[in-house]
């Protein structure tokens, strides 16, 4: 198969860009920005599009750069972030254009009508105080190569904070497979869950370290701050990926809910460890309201128990839970979305404000279509750059009940 050379124009969702080839077929290219004239190998060919990878960029965009992690060129390279080849701060226009393209192809929304902006700048170096890792056979933390499962050792990382850096470069986790390493950028705790089991360690200390055969058995925790609340966060339990990420998301969703009463009821919904209950659903309990927050994990809902004690915490699935008449909804799923039957949960409280925090851009498409067609209009989506040097998203998106 040639190599065919084509002109991206624009970003699709999942990050990669999109051009046109000679036949027509829409080609998504991985590694291209918007605008670049590139030659691309192809790796998939279906009848009305493909997808390949760069091997030569003809005509490259402003907007490129060189990656400024040196594990993310040359050969084998690390995987572990798709767009560090592209200016930070064009990344946060690349990733407007992903959402924005998400609610109106998938959500069929008219994206004209809603306020779709980036939220603050957030750093990209550092940052991630929550990392989930592989172990290669030598029992050291990696990740993977791009488009492939073999592992790629990074002596060191761009993106993770120096505490976690050091557990990259340092530990050793003989027999395991893979790793989930979380540090408190604010306290300096720090864990490490392994899969399957502990076995023999080599790591600093200070790190505690806990089998995922040992949840539910033995707890382990670190301690995080987000507005000046500390918060308990268990192996099992999940945090967002940086404690600066975790504060951004609490502030945009706070402002999704500003005019919102505070003397009704907020549900937190996928409530997690607690995170929004203890920052801005305090200030519905503070104001005589009510807040309950649910959560599938039990886990999580006994951390959250701790972090959010004004909070009724349910410890239950949202698509089980049986729905209460509420003044607003904060909703926060993982990765594939709410889906109809919680969707149906939701709109059953009535909230005249629903806020869903999103974390993949499709799902966010296929959730604001299912609330759109139960009369939710989506006003305003922030942008949040999380993710940095990836094409990764969070959104805050508010919908407000139109009937
Ligand atoms: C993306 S996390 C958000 C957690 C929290 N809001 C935060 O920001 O830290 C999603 C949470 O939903 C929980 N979860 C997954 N499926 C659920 C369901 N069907 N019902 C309730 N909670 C669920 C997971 O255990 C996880 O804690």
């Amino acid at each position: 198969m040639d190599d065919p050379e084509l002109t991206v124009d624009r970003i699709a969702v999942g990050g990669k860009a999109l051009g046109l080839d000679a036949d027509g077929r829409a080609t998504f290219v991985s590694d291209a920005v918007p605008t670049e004239r590139v030659r691309v190998r192809l790796t998939k060919v279906a009848k009305r599009w493909a997808e390949g990878h760069v091997v030569e960029v003809m005509l490259p965009s402003p907007d490129r750069v060189v990656p400024p992690c040196p594990h993310a060129s040359g050969q084998p390279r690390c995987g572990g972030c798709d767009w560090q080849h592209v200016a930070t701060a064009a990344q946060r226009g690349l990733r407007v254009a992903i959402v924005e393209d998400a609610l109106r192809r998938i959500g069929k929304l008219d994206t004209a009508a809603i306020d779709i902006r980036s939220g603050p700048v957030l750093g990209a170096h550092n940052y991630r105080t929550g990392v989930r890792m592989l172990v290669d056979g030598d029992g050291h933390l990696a990740y993977r190569q791009p488009r492939s499962h073999a592992p790629y050792r990074p002596a060191s990382c761009l993106v993770v904070h120096p505490l976690i850096d050091e557990i990259i470069q340092t530990a050793r986790f003989p027999h395991a497979t893979e790793a989930q390493v979380r540090v408190g950028a604010l306290t300096g705790d720090r864990m490490a869950e392994v899969t399957p089991s502990v076995g023999s360690p080599v790591v600093p200390n200070d790190l505690a370290v806990i089998g995922r055969d040992e949840l539910g058995r033995r707890s382990v925790a670190v301690r995080e701050i987000v507005e000046g609340v500390s918060l308990r966060i268990s192996a099992g339990t999940f945090f967002q990926s940086s404690q600066t990420g975790a504060s951004a998301l609490v502030a945009a969703v706070r402002g999704a809910l500003a005019g919102t009463d505070r003397d009704g009821l907020l549900i937190d919904a996928y409530a997690g460890g607690g995170l929004f209950s203890a920052t801005v659903g305090v200030e519905w309990t503070d104001a005589g309201g009510e807040l309950i927050a649910v959560e599938s994990n039990p886990l999580a809902a006994a951390d959250a128990s701790v972090n959010a004690p004004s909070a009724s915490v349910v410890n239950q699935r949202i698509d089980e839970w049986r729905p209460v008449k509420a003044t607003a909804v904060i909703a926060d799923p993982a990765r594939a979305g709410l889906g109809a039957s919680a969707v149906d949960r939701l709109v059953a409280t009535t909230a005249p404000t629903i806020v869903l925090a999103s974390c993949d851009a499709g799902s966010l498409g296929r959730d604001a279509r299912l609330l759109a067609e139960k009369g939710y209009v989506a006003d305003s989506a922030r942008v949040l750059d999380l993710f940095n040097q990836t094409s990764h998203v969070e959104v805050v998106t508010r919908f407000r009940r139109a009937l």
